[in-house]
């Protein structure tokens, strides 16, 4: 069936825009669905001189019209997510639409200790550097069927048998480390209450999904993290717990692959990787990297840790083209690169001496890849003001036009800073 559907993912390790590039879409949409992840999260979108950050809400929740989904794949802090919905309210976004999937599993205090804990005990070498927003021991707990999903807030004796049992293994965990144990109390009565505040917003969110395709109405996919982090087809073990891939979608959410159509890859002309793992095209010029980093404000939304600096590297965004079914990117912070001579792009790598242009599935092998760069000039102007594809300057065209030939796939957007203005559409998709 020919839907009107549109996923966005992020090609690289996060933090390629995505947001502004979703906001740009939502615009569209008549649906937004997130449908991985927590609050691991995070973006900033601004407009009307205004400034809303999201962790774990879609980007389509300030548009009154557009149905907003947290699909059964995300994993749920209700503590947090009341907040974010308490904040937005008080910022004047009263009037929005918000489903919650009962199947998607809940964070507890004792998961986000845990993801500490776990961090903690590591040896440097092995520490994945996550969030520590307890997104890997939930996941876990989901797969080891000791999860508890957000239908149970709302049924308060199996909610409270869940708890009970869950804390008696966790606090036996905790004390052998000597860590802070929890009380049923301290757990159960801000859960709960979190189950009753959403109340209203929870149900199968797969059938509704489901119903707005095949009326063919406009539906957003929001990919959280990038396919480079995916549990399966990134870095593992230095990945998150879930699969920001598209084809992960229709699991994910809980319908047919056969209702998905077009899928967006959000690229940033650069790349940049938060927390430990392999990056073949990481800068080795310090000064250069910093100087990307504070012009692209390349600091974690969620941990505000300086974030890593490299080149585009084009065997990460191959991979991510072929294991996600990419049709068109959006490429984004064009403009963080004005004012180099010269910029960079890694097409390839050699791996003892071999030159090879795969992702290799051990990330010990793939630490030890070089990079193969090829230079292209770059340009002075100033390109936060362009309106179009004919305004940039010749060598910020060229180096559109040369990841588009390197990748064999087409631009549809690129974006010139961070307001929603700066999104210019060079092709239609959704
Ligand atoms: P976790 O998802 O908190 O378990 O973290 C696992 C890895 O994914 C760490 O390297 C994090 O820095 C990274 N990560 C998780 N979420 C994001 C994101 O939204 N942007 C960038 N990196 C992320």
């Amino acid at each position: 069936m020919n839907t009107k559907s549109l996923a966005i993912v992020g090609t690289q390790w996060g933090d390629e825009g995505k947001g502004k590039i979703t906001d740009y879409y939502a615009a569209h949409a008549e649906m937004v669905v997130r449908y991985q992840g927590g609050n691991n999260a995070g973006h900033t979108i601004k407009f009307d001189n205004k400034e809303f950050s999201l962790n774990l809400l879609p980007s389509g929740i300030f548009n009154p019209n557009i149905t907003n989904v947290l699909a059964s794949g995300t994993v749920i802090d209700v503590i947090q997510l009341v907040k974010e919905i308490k904040r937005i309210e008080e910022q004047g976004i009263k009037d929005y639409q918000l489903f919650i999937s009962d199947k998607a599993h809940v964070i507890f205090p004792y998961h986000i200790q845990m993801d500490g804990m776990f961090e903690d005990l590591k040896t440097e070498e092995n520490k994945i550097g996550t969030t520590r927003k307890g997104i890997g021991p939930t996941y876990s707990d989901k797969a080891l069927r000791d999860g508890i999903r957000i239908c149970d807030l709302l049924n308060a004796k199996k909610l409270s048998s869940k708890i009970k049992d869950n804390l008696a293994i966790k606090n036996k965990i905790f004390t052998a480390f000597g860590l802070k144990t929890f009380t049923f109390e301290e757990i159960y009565q801000p859960y709960y209450d979190a189950g009753q505040f959403l109340k209203s917003k929870i149900t199968d969110t797969s059938r509704l999904v489901e119903n707005f395709l095949k009326a063919n109405k406009k539906v957003l996919f929001e990919g959280a993290q990038g396919v480079m982090l995916c549990l399966d087809h990134g870095t593992y073990p230095f990945v998150t717990s879930s699969s920001p891939t598209s084809s992960s979608i229709p699991y994910n959410v809980g319908i047919s692959p056969k209702l998905l159509s077009n899928t967006l890859g959000v690229v940033k002309a650069y790349s940049t990787r938060v927390g430990a793992g392999a990056f073949p095209s990481e800068l080795q010029d310090q000064m250069l990297a910093n100087d990307i980093r504070i012009k692209g404000n390349e600091f974690g939304t969620v941990t505000k840790r300086p974030r890593r600096i490299g080149w585009f590297d084009a065997v990460i965004l191959r991979h991510a083209i072929r294991t996600s079914g990419i049709d068109f990117i959006a490429v984004t912070l064009l403009d963080v690169l004005s004012g180099l001579k010269e910029i960079e792009i890694v097409d390839s790598y050699l791996l003892e001496g071999k030159k090879i242009d795969f992702v290799p599935s051990d990330v010990e092998i793939f630490e030890q890849v070089e990079p193969v760069t090829f230079k292209m000039p770059g340009w002075e102007e100033d390109i936060t003001q362009v309106k179009s594809f004919d305004e940039l300057p010749q060598n910020a065209k060229n180096y559109l036009l040369k990841l588009e030939e390197i990748l064999e796939v087409k631009i549809s957007t690129f974006s010139v800073g961070p307001d929603r203005s700066q999104t210019i559409e060079i092709k239609e998709v959704f």
